[in-house]
């Protein structure tokens, strides 16, 4: 991301492959089992106890998927998920120094995580995603240890880039059907529109609510001078609730027309992982709305203190079973 061409031209070209529709089809199967293993857990919570934490089965799905997507072994998982939470700081607005320090272990021990398992690839290769990133850069750079590390920081930024997002959008997608049971029961008798929604949810709100850049020069920004070297926050979050560029942004509408938003950004740096974010997010939600109708709030959701990367610390939901509605 804070690359400028040639690099990130080359960088990406290399990634793009390993992001398409071969990739996301043969990660349909394991999406949809892991997807049924987190609802299989979640009813047997809601079977247990009045109300269970939505958060706990929105952060591991993306860990499942996208850690297995990059051959990484499933006892790591956990690790991973809280280093890439404690790591997300580092790229918020205000961190506390204690959040930064915290942000800055965390990123020294997925580089050095990620260095063995580069290492490892390099003295067996396996038919994954490293693998096969390492083969691509060394017809690129005939440097070897410099070729490490590029794959070291693409697999360690995918893994980052994907996992606080796909889980916000997760969350964020329940919190909103579980407010919004007409639209909820919209979809459950047309299926098909669960796309739509996902997009209202990530226009309504985005898992990424301000990104940055560096001015190359002195220039104007919708009217904002802007010197070289100063660095611009773009606000997506306020962006899509521009009611000069969507009608009545305040309501949530998967019936809403167009699907504008910027929550994958745009432009050269246009979220490679979008097509596996969107379709974690539609097959989950299909199944959940299959599996467990009539979820409702039974409290408010309880939110992180962070702006750039906007979560839940918790959302409890509870079950209201089918034949006991009201
Ligand atoms: C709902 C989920 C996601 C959201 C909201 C999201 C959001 C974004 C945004 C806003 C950007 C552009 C940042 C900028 O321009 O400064 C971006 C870039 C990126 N995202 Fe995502 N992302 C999501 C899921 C994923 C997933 C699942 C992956 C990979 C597994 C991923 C990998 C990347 C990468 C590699 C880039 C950098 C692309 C580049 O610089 O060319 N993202 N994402």
């Amino acid at each position: 991301m804070s690359l400028n061409p040639p690099e990130h031209t080359e960088q990406r070209r290399a990634l793009r492959d390993a992001f398409g529709k071969q990739t996301l089809q043969r990660l349909t199967a394991p999406i949809r089992d892991t997807t049924g293993e987190l609802l299989d857990q979640l009813e047997d919570a809601l079977t247990e106890g009045p109300r269970a934490d939505f958060v706990h089965t929105s952060d591991q799905l993306p860990i499942s998927v996208v850690g297995r997507w990059l051959g990484l072994p499933a006892r790591d998982f956990d690790r991973l998920h809280q280093l890439t939470r404690e790591h997300t700081y580092a790229q918020e607005l205000f961190p506390t120094p204690r959040r930064l320090e915290q942000a800055d272990l965390a990123s020294g021990e997925l580089q050095a995580y990620f260095a063995a398992i580069v290492a490892d690839r390099r003295a067996c290769p396996r038919d994954d995603v490293i693998s096969n990133w390492l083969t691509l850069w060394d017809t690129v750079v005939p440097n070897r240890p410099a070729a490490d590390v590029t794959v070291r920081r693409m697999a360690m930024f995918s893994l980052m880039a994907g996992l606080e997002t796909t889980a916000a959008l997760l969350a964020s997608s329940v919190r909103l059907l579980a407010q919004h049971p007409e639209q909820a029961r919209l979809l459950r008798s047309h299926p098909e529109h669960t796309s739509a929604l996902v997009d209202e949810a990530l226009r309504f709100d985005p898992p990424v609510q301000v990104i940055s850049r560096v001015a190359p020069r002195d220039m104007t920004l919708a009217g904002v001078r802007i010197a070289a070297g100063q660095v611009a926050y773009l606000l997506i979050g306020a962006a899509q609730h521009d009611p000069t560029v969507h009608e009545r942004p305040d309501i949530f509408d998967v019936r809403r027309p167009g699907r504008r938003h910027l929550a994958f950004g745009a432009g050269a740096h246009y979220c490679i992982g979008a097509g596996l974010a969107r379709t974690m997010a539609i097959q989950f939600v299909e199944a959940l709305l299959r599996r467990l109708p009539s979820l409702y709030l039974p409290s408010p959701p309880l939110w992180e203190s962070r702006v750039a990367f906007r979560r839940m610390e918790s959302l409890p939901i509870a079950w209201r079973r089918p034949g006991r509605e009201g």
